[in-house]
C-alpha cells in the first residue's frame, strides 16, 4: 500500500521475505514513513489495514514481522497491533528480532481494526 504525493507519507504492507532463516512462516508486515508523518498513528493504522488483508482475504494462518532489536518506534508498532515477539537471528548480515500473531488470535483484544476495501486489478 502506498500514499500520499510527491515523496509521500510512507508506506506499509505484506512481503513474502523467503529468506528469513527461521521457521516455515514468511510473510512479513512492514511499514516505513516520512520523519514528518512519525506520531500519527499512520503506521499503525496501515498495519493493521496489512493484518486484515492478509488474514482475511489472503487467508494466511500466521504473519511475522522484523526488525532490528534497537528500532523502538518500529517495536511498539508491532506491539499496538497485538504481535508478540518470538524469535531472534541474524538476518541478511544484521541482527533482527521476529514479532508473529496468528490468524486464529486476530484480531487481538482491544485492536479496532479499518475496513479495507480490495480494488480490482
Ligand atoms: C517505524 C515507524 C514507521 C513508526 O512510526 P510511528 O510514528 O512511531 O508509529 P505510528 O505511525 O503507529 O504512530 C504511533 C504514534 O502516534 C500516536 N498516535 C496518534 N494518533 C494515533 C492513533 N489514532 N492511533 C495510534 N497511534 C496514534 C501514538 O500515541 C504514537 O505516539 P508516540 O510516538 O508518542 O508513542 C517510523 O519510526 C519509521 O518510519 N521509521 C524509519 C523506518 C523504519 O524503521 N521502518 C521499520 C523498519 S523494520
Amino acid at each position: 500500500m502506498g500514499v500520499g504525493a510527491e515523496f509521500g507519507y510512507g508506506r506499509a504492507g505484506l512481503t513474502r521475505q523467503n529468506d528469513w532463516p527461521v521457521g516455515d512462516d514468511k510473510v512479513e508486515v512492514g511499514w516505513t514513513l516520512a520523519r514528518d508523518s512519525w506520531g500519527k498513528g499512520y503506521a499503525t493504522e496501515a498495519a493493521l489495514a496489512s493484518l486484515a488483508f492478509g488474514f482475511g482475504t489472503l487467508e494466511v494462518s500466521r504473519i511475522i514481522s522484523l526488525t532490528t532489536p534497537h528500532n523502538v518506534r518500529s517495536r511498539a508498532v508491532m506491539e499496538r497491533i497485538g504481535m508478540q515477539e518470538v524469535a531472534t537471528a541474524v538476518w541478511r548480515g544484521i541482527e533482527h528480532v521476529c514479532y508473529a500473531l496468528d490468524r486464529s488470535s486476530w484480531p487481538a483484544a482491544g485492536v479496532v481494526v479499518p475496513e479495507v476495501s480490495v480494488r480490482p486489478a
